[in-house]
């Protein structure tokens, strides 16, 4: 019978050296290549920060202009990938056909040789222009309408919300989508990338590296939970519910979506951010109850949950500032991966440096040596 330690979920288990971002659990700090999240949310791009994690420095003004040229020019997707979409079930959730679609990019890319550099580097290209041309031409196709196609003249967060809505977005609203997308592209061993890089170690393709981890996203514990927070918000309906609504799922162990945090203890600064520009947000569009009854809940957890360090993640605030920008609550969790396929992406590229296949332990509790009795035997 095997002696080994057994750490359900790998708590406090390293899986690999990683020098793609850093939190500091206890201070709330979440850094990438060595950059506060924050400093990223306010004065870069998703273009810049995707380039900081996937190579490690801050571009130049060239090698930036070159890579946002690369990504603009490889937004649009395959006719037959379209089929493909509109192949698939309308009711169905645009995660689980961005994971198909993606998973499909491997047929229509084979880019099976990852000892390639020049390959790898196209692939990673690909995906991140393509991702929001997929998630934005489902939502279209489902409601019956022509996906409408990419425009290269708008940046990466423009272009999406272009995309979905065919209007522009105001500047506000494009630098709130687009630190949304920045707050989200990356947060070091988190389930969907370890997902990635245990795929990535066998050698597989970059496209299935990419679904992989899509699919572990969508699970509520993980990506899917901010879609859940506004069901839960949706349930308290009144502030004056809050306090009876937190009473009764602590009682009942009940997990409170958008709270919690295998590492940080405190509140997570990418919650602290969103909570900046949901303000910056309703200024605009006008304060919804929803972000009331958020408000009111984080404090009554605190006084409850603060002590146990559950306090509120990433997820909290961030569907409610999607919602207020009349994005449809399922397309909470792709949005989610159109910013973290960067951050998988980086973490791909450094499996491959020193890459050797994950094949970790069991601790087996089943039977030995049992007999084999004939089914004529049987009863
Ligand atoms: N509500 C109530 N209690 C909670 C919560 C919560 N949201 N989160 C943790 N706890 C409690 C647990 O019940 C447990 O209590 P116990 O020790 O008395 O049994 C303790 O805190 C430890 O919780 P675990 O679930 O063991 O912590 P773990 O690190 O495994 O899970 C997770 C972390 C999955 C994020 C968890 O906090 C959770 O389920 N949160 C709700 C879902 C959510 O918001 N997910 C998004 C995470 S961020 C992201 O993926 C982008």
């Amino acid at each position: 019978m095997s002696q080994i330690e057994l750490r359900p979920g790998l708590a406090d288990v390293p899986v690999a050296e990683s020098a793609v971002s850093y939190i500091d659990g206890k201070n709330a700090r979440l850094e990438y290549r060595g950059i506060a999240v924050e400093t990223l949310a306010t004065e870069s791009c998703f273009e810049e920060t995707s380039y900081l994690l996937l190579k490690g420095d801050l571009p130049t003004q060239k090698q930036l202009a070159d890579f946002d040229d690369q990504l603009r020019h490889h937004r649009r997707i395959k006719f037959r990938l379209v089929d493909l979409l509109k192949s698939l079930p309308e009711t169905g959730h645009p995660m689980y056909a961005l994971q198909a679609a993606v998973a499909a990019m491997g047929m229509f890319y084979p880019a099976r040789d990852v000892t390639n550099a020049q390959s790898n580097w196209e692939s990673v290209i690909r995906l991140i222009a393509k991702l929001p041309t997929v998630v934005a031409a489902f939502h279209r196709i489902r409601h019956g309408d022509e996906p409408i196609k990419p425009r290269d003249d708008l940046d990466h967060a423009g272009n999406f919300f272009w995309m979905l809505f065919e209007k522009e977005p105001s500047p506000a609203v494009r630098k709130v989508i687009d630190a949304c997308l920045i707050l989200h592209a990356e947060h070091t061993m988190n389930a969907s990338t370890f997902s990635g890089r245990v795929t990535g170690s066998t050698l597989a393709n970059p496209y299935t590296v990419i679904s992989a981890a899509i699919g572990t996203l969508t699970g509520p514990l993980h990506g899917g939970a901010n879609e859940e927070v506004l069901d839960m918000l949706g349930e308290i309906q009144t502030i004056g519910n809050v306090r009876a609504w937190c009473d009764d799922a602590i009682t009942n162990k009940k997990k409170i979506m958008g709270f919690g945090h295998r590492v940080y203890k405190v509140k997570d600064p990418r919650a602290t951010v969103l909570q900046t520009l949901a303000e910056c947000v309703f200024a605009d569009a006008g304060r919804p109850a929803s972000y009331d009854l958020a408000v009111e809940m984080e404090k009554v957890l605190a006084e409850k949950l603060g002590s146990k360090g559950i306090c509120p993640n990433v997820d909290f605030y961030s569907g409610i500032v999607y919602k207020a920008l009349g994005i449809p609550m399922d397309l909470f969790t792709p949005i989610f991966a159109i910013a973290r396929v960067a951050g998988w992406l980086s973490h791909w590229l450094e499996q491959l440096q020193n890459n050797r296949i994950y094949r970790p332990e069991q601790v087996y509790v089943g039977k030995t040596s049992a007999v084999y009795v004939p089914l004529a035997k049987r009863p």
